[in-house]
Formats: C-alpha cells, sequence, structure tokens
C-alpha cells in the first residue's frame, strides 16, 4: 500500500503540471509527477498555490511554442507575489520547446529555474532539489534509454484516479526527418523500449483497473525489441503478448508512419479482436511532388494500395490522419490531390495544419512560401471535407450495434459516457453496467462530438 504524501502532515508541497502538445507529453506529464510524488508533491489544479510549477511544452508548429512564453509571463507574476508572502515558487519548464530552446529560455525568462528536456525526466527531482537550494538548472541531454530505465513505473494510486484507459510509451523519438518536422530534433533518434519493461508496466496498468491501453511512440509501428522466444519482434508481436495481460479489453497504438506499416501488424489487425479497429495514419499531403518534398518516402499510390491491404485484413477500420497545407511549392494541383486523397480513403477523424515553418528544418529554408490567405483558403476546404466524412461515418452507426468501454458519469444527471470502438464518446442514459464494463449498445443518434446510444 502506497503512503499519499498528504498523509504526512508538514511535508506536503504542491505541483501544477500545465500540459501542451502531443498524448506522449500527457504520458510524460504523469511520469514526472509519479517521481515527484516521491519527494512529497501532490498536484494542484492551480499556480496560485503551487510550490513548483511545470509547462510540459510542445514545439510542433509556431503557435505551440509561442504559448510557452506568454504563459511564463503570467506565472512570473504569480512567483513575484508568493515571493512577497515569503513564498517560494520554482519554475521548470519541460517538453520540447526546453529541448529546442532550452538556452534561450534561460535567457528570456530569468524567473525559469529549471529547464528540463524530455530525454532527461528522471533527473527531474534532483533538478527540483538544486533549484530549491538556488541554482538554475539546464538539463536537455539526450539519454533516452535511462530515462526509460529510471522513471518510477505508474504508481498505483494515480492510476486509479486517472480512469480505465491509460497511455503507455513504448518508443520514442523518430528517424525519419519529413522536412518540416521538429520531433526528430527534440525527441532524438529512435529507441525502443524492451519487452520486459512494457509488459511489467501494462501488467501494473490492468493490476490498477485499465482496461484500455494505447501504445505511444512518435513513430510507434517502427518500435522492435526482442521478444523471450529471442526473436526479433516487430509491435504486431508486441500487441500479441499484451493481450495475454488479464483484464486489457482493448488495445490501441499512435502514430504510425505508412513505411513502418510490415506485415506483422496488419496481421495482428487480422488477428488481434482486441485491438481497436482505427488507426491513425498520417499522409500528410496527396501530391507526390510534396510529398517527395516533405521526404515521407512514400507516394499517394503507396499509401492507398497500404490501405487496400490494411481494409482486406480488417474491413471495418476507421482511418484517421494528419494533413498540412501550403507546404512550401504546393501549387493549387498539389492541393487538388490532397482533396482527391482524401474523397478516395474517406477518413473518420483528422487533424489538419497550415504549414509552419520551424527553425533548423529543411522546409524553413525552400523557396516559394505559400501565402498565408491561401493556406487558410485551403484548410478551410480540406476541413470541409473531412468534417463531411467524419458526419457521415457518424450517422451510418445509426441502428447499428456496438460495444463501448463504461468510462464515466455524465454531464447531466443520469447520464454515462463510454468509448466506442472508434474513439468517439458514447453517451448512455444508464449505467448499464459498472465503470470498466464493456457493454453492448445499439447507436440511437449523433450528437455534435459524441454518439448517443442504448444498452442491449
Ligand atoms: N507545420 C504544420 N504542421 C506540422 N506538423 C508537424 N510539423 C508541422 C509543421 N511544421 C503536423 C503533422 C504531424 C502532426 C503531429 O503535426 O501533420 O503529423
Ligand atoms: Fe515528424 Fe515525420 Fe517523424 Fe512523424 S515521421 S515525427 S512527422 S519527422
Amino acid at each position: 500500500m502506497e503512503t499519499l504524501a498528504s498523509e504526512r502532515p508538514g511535508e506536503v508541497k504542491k505541483v501544477f503540471v500545465k500540459t501542451y502538445g502531443c498524448q506522449m507529453n500527457v504520458y510524460d506529464s504523469q511520469r514526472m509527477s509519479d517521481a515527484l510524488a516521491a519527494d512529497g508533491y501532490v498536484a494542484t489544479d492551480t499556480p496560485d498555490d503551487a510550490d513548483l510549477v511545470l509547462l510540459n511544452t510542445c514545439h510542433i508548429r509556431e503557435k505551440a511554442a509561442e504559448k510557452v512564453y506568454s504563459e511564463l509571463g503570467r506565472i512570473r507574476r504569480i512567483k513575484a507575489d508568493r515571493a512577497k508572502a515569503g513564498q517560494e515558487m520554482v519554475i521548470g519548464v519541460a517538453g520540447c520547446v526546453a529541448q529546442a530552446e532550452g538556452e534561450e529560455i534561460m535567457r528570456r525568462a530569468p524567473a525559469v529555474d529549471i529547464v528540463i528536456g524530455p530525454q532527461t525526466y528522471h533527473r527531474l527531482p534532483e533538478a527540483v532539489r538544486r533549484a530549491r537550494a538556488g541554482d538554475r538548472v539546464l538539463e536537455t541531454d539526450y539519454a533516452l534509454e535511462d530515462k526509460f530505465e529510471h522513471l518510477p513505473h505508474p504508481r498505483e494510486v494515480s492510476v486509479r484516479g486517472r480512469g480505465v484507459t491509460a497511455f503507455l510509451t513504448v518508443q520514442e523519438g523518430c528517424d525519419k526527418f519529413c522536412t518540416f518536422c521538429v520531433v526528430p530534433y527534440t525527441r532524438g533518434s529512435e529507441v525502443s523500449r524492451p519487452v520486459a519493461q512494457i509488459v511489467a508496466e501494462a501488467e501494473r496498468l490492468a493490476h490498477a483497473g485499465v482496461r484500455e491501453i494505447t501504445l505511444l511512440g512518435q513513430n510507434v509501428n517502427a518500435w522492435h525489441g526482442e521478444g523471450p522466444d529471442g526473436r526479433q519482434w516487430g509491435l504486431g508481436e508486441l500487441l500479441f503478448r499484451l493481450a495475454e495481460i488479464p483484464g486489457i479489453a482493448r488495445l490501441r497504438y499512435t502514430t504510425s508512419h505508412p513505411r513502418d506499416m510490415d506485415d506483422g501488424l496488419i496481421a495482428a489487425h487480422r488477428d488481434l479482436d482486441i485491438l481497436m479497429p482505427y488507426l491513425h495514419l498520417p499522409i500528410q499531403a496527396g501530391s507526390d511532388r510534396i510529398l517527395k518534398a516533405m521526404n515521407r518516402r512514400h507516394t499517394a499510390d503507396d499509401y492507398m494500395r497500404l490501405v487496400d491491404r490494411i481494409r482486406a485484413a480488417r474491413p471495418d477500420i476507421a482511418l484517421s490522419g494528419d494533413f498540412i497545407v501550403g507546404f512550401p511549392g504546393e501549387t493549387d494541383e498539389d492541393f487538388e490531390d490532397t482533396l482527391r486523397i482524401v474523397r478516395a480513403v474517406t477518413f473518420v477523424q483528422a487533424f489538419s495544419f497550415k504549414y509552419s515553418p520551424r527553425p533548423g528544418t529543411p522546409g524553413a529554408g525552400m523557396e516559394f512560401h505559400v501565402d498565408e490567405d491561401v493556406k487558410n483558403e485551403r484548410l478551410q476546404r480540406l476541413q470541409a471535407l473531412l468534417t463531411t466524412q467524419q458526419r457521415e461515418f457518424a450517422a451510418e452507426l445509426v441502428g447499428k450495434h456496438t460495444n463501448v468501454l463504461l468510462e464515466k458519469a455524465g454531464r447531466a444527471e443520469g447520464q454515462w459516457v463510454g468509448r466506442s470502438p472508434w474513439l468517439m464518446p458514447v453517451i448512455l442514459d444508464e449505467k448499464a453496467g459498472e465503470i470498466g464494463d464493456i457493454v453492448d449498445v445499439r447507436i440511437m443518434r449523433t450528437g455534435a462530438n459524441s454518439l448517443f446510444a442504448q444498452a442491449i
């Protein structure tokens, strides 16, 4: 039985963590909180009474990175007010902005005590102790294996508080070097966690009541490792192994690169019922010329053929994607190719962005940057098409049977919220089971971002 720090009077310190960006940051924030809990830190949901404020930042687009400096302005004022009242506050910046702009943060934001990159979170408790002793700490070394080895497994108490679904990082970093992307620079090169570590963490999650695990990696399907049978495993084999853990009822993984969808993984989609029929498989653009300039290493046709193979293995699979409009050199015709591939594939969910030049990436130095107005117009047209596809997918589900994982009470009295196989929330007007149960339902109607269903 773990002791909560709050049960030791006088030792409670409060930490406020604000997370930006991707799911891996969500996972990392939880791991950092777990590591700090050992030093007596408990979470608070406001910076006002925090002894430690941690911003876990995102560098993927310019807007994301800018948010950090404006938030730091606000936090700095709170720190000054606390200082007047004789209270201490340590400010830490973690995540990809920390990795990419560590020195600049130190220079631009003197109130910041700690800058810590994603590969070094296992050193956070030590960094906090040093900051409290008056040091300014910059930790941006690359040592991903160390992080995996030394960060504590999720604490059972905190997992229980977080519900019946969980993330589990199996892979970090990226060796693909798409020309628009900062990830290979901020997260470093690809590192896979060993099978035994992943299985042990999944077992802990299952023991704490988690029913659905989403495996995370910047390039999750590039994961590989030595199996207990001495053979090299790919993500497919790993999924089969995790499916054996008692209590685990659903598996997912994100984000994948089309080049790394191998036969073993497609076989897992065919043979493993608990692998959900939902796949996030970014294509970014539909023009081969632009895909080449992006260094995606696949054509639109390669993607289409891959989707056909995946659908042959798992006919009910729903696809989700990422898109960038206005990459340097993108003409109207290139953009039409993007619309064409979207129509050909059909996506049930999508994330689409205007190209944002990132310092240090090859794309930023390319010729023929696209006007902001043109980017805006293309984004609107693309999003309109994607939204139509999402609505059509939801509308086709009405009247059909499916199952939902019961997650929590809904906002309205008597309502319960579950998660469909396709990630969309499903609202039920009766509990129809316990939290964590998977119940059969019939979809009755669609809402703005959810489905309404009845238990059967
Ligand atoms: N500009 C716009 N979007 C980007 N993405 C990555 N880098 C950029 C950029 N420089 C998008 C891609 C990626 C998603 C996580 O963010 O679509 O898949
Ligand atoms: Fe970025 Fe491309 Fe790697 Fe994805 S595959 S993280 S888009 S470089």
